[in-house]
């Protein structure tokens, strides 16, 4: 049997139509639990047989690919291939497959998978959207990249009736961060369920189903503009700071969000000098006003309401950044980096200042701490906190500021931004 399925071209934000073969599929799959029931009722004292089409599972970990290394191969449902793809998306696999009717079927406890036709397992109907990453669904950086392309491929209008999310390979994740949460809510319209497989006791097949393993890798431009613009629409009017954000805004106002973190990792060595240095170049231009914030125990709307408030987010390289893609489309950002991560970190280090870019914002630069011993080992860098050079960020705040006021003294005279959100 020929395991690799070939991908149906979807159009994006439209609902699939059901597949002609769904009610056979049902049919079949009850048809077959019952007769296997019976069978197994009748020979319980001997081993079952399994049907002549009993397909062959695969590990969902293949052990012979070595984890994101590759750029074509995954080690994650290894023998499926995506042969055809949606201009801009990143790969991503379609279920049921045509030609003919396949499933995906997942064994949760023996850690393998398979595509069949028919299998004695529970079937789980309507959309299901699987997704694997290497990191963690609680940062919200990492969560976003994982769960936000089913969002480019769905639309906000098509919404699943679940998600099966794995980590490394490992399925049982039953939860994702609050701030991820909050935007797959926003996105989906309240309706966002996590199922981690483990409570069916056995093989469970889904009726439909849409596979990403790449997260964002592999998503043009023009589609992340598309996604990125999506979801702050979206999240603005889920926390009801769409249009003017509930109160008038003064022409060539220029609202600086300072963020910071609690604890030693990444936070400010001294917050209130970075602050007082910051107010005081802001104090000297008209409309200019900064708000030291830290997001580590808001709600998801609260951060959301902040930064639809915002002009210009101040910040440490780090997850808390990725709350900037709810900010006014053309504010700034400004990135700052504990040392070692010049050298330490790899390209990952320019997340925030693509992120800037997907988001319509414009990246006002970055600055280094140098001050320090070096790092005696290699990932120090990145717990560090980050300490303050006085010249420098008095120079960066004021250059950045004059620079937005000019920019929205011109763009008041415009309108008004949000006019409901478009899904297309
Ligand atoms: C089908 O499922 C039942 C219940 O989980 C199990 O007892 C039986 O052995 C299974 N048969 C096959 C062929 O896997
Ligand atoms: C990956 O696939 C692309 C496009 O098919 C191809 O150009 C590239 O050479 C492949 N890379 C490797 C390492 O196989
Ligand atoms: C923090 O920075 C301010 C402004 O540069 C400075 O006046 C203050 O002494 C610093 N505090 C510490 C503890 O270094
Ligand atoms: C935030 O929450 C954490 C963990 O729940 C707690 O340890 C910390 O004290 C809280 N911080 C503030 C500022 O409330
Ligand atoms: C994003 O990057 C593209 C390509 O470098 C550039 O043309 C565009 O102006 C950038 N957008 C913003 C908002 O900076
Ligand atoms: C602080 O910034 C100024 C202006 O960019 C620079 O000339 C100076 O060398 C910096 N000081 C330190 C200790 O890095």
């Amino acid at each position: 049997m020929d395991e690799k399925p070939q991908m149906e071209p979807q159009r994006p934000n439209r609902r699939p139509k059901p597949p002609p073969s769904t009610v056979h599929f049902y049919v079949i799959a009850f048809l077959t639990i019952i007769a296997l029931q019976s069978l197994a009722f009748h020979q319980s004292q001997t081993q079952t047989h399994l049907p002549q089409n009993y397909p062959h599972f695969h590990p969902l970990k293949d052990p012979t690919i070595p984890p994101y290394t590759h750029p074509n191969k995954t080690w994650f449902m290894s023998t499926l291939t995506a042969t055809t793809a949606i201009p801009g998306m990143p790969e991503h696999l379609v279920f049921p497959s045509s030609k003919p009717t396949h499933h995906l079927c997942i064994d949760p406890h023996r850690k393998s998978y398979t595509i069949s036709t028919t299998t004695n397992a529970t079937v789980l109907t309507g959309l299901t959207f699987v997704a694997d990453t290497y990191y963690d669904y609680n940062n919200p950086w990492h969560a976003l990249n994982a769960l936000s392309p089913f969002l480019a491929w769905g639309g906000c209008k098509l919404r699943p009736k679940r998600f099966v999310l794995f980590k490394r390979g490992d399925v049982g994740v039953e939860g994702v961060g609050g701030w991820v949460e909050g935007v797959m809510r926003a996105a989906l319209g309240g309706g966002f369920r996590i199922d981690g497989l483990m409570g069916y006791g056995g093989v469970v097949c889904l009726e439909r189903a849409v596979v990403m393993r790449r997260g964002l890798g592999g998503m043009s431009s023009g589609r992340r503009y598309g996604l990125f613009g999506m979801l702050r629409c979206k999240g603005w009017e889920y926390c009801g700071v769409g249009g003017d954000g509930g109160r008038r805004e003064r022409e060539g106002e220029v609202r600086i969000a300072l963020v910071g973190r609690e604890g030693m990792r990444r936070s400010f060595r001294n917050e209130s000098g970075v602050r007082l240095v910051m107010e005081r170049e802001c104090g000297r231009i008209v409309g200019c006003s900064l708000k030291l914030i830290h997001f580590d125990n808001m709600s998801f709307c609260d951060q959301v309401r902040e930064m639809r408030n915002s002009d210009i987010l101040a910040s440490i390289h780090g997850a808390q950044m990725t709350n900037m893609m709810f900010m006014p489309p053309g504010s700034g950002v400004m990135e700052m980096y504990p040392k070692g991560w010049l050298e330490g970190a790899g390209i990952g280090q320019y997340t925030y200042q693509w992120f800037a870019n997907w988001s319509q914002m414009s990246y006002e630069g970055s600055w280094r701490d140098t001050e320090g011993p070096d790092c005696d080992h290699s990932q120090c860098f990145k717990d560090r906190q980050v300490g303050l050079n006085e010249t420098f960020l008095a120079e960066w705040t004021r250059r950045v500021v004059r620079r937005h006021g000019c920019r929205k003294a011109q763009a008041s005279a415009g309108g008004d931004v949000t006019k409901g959100c478009s899904c297309d």
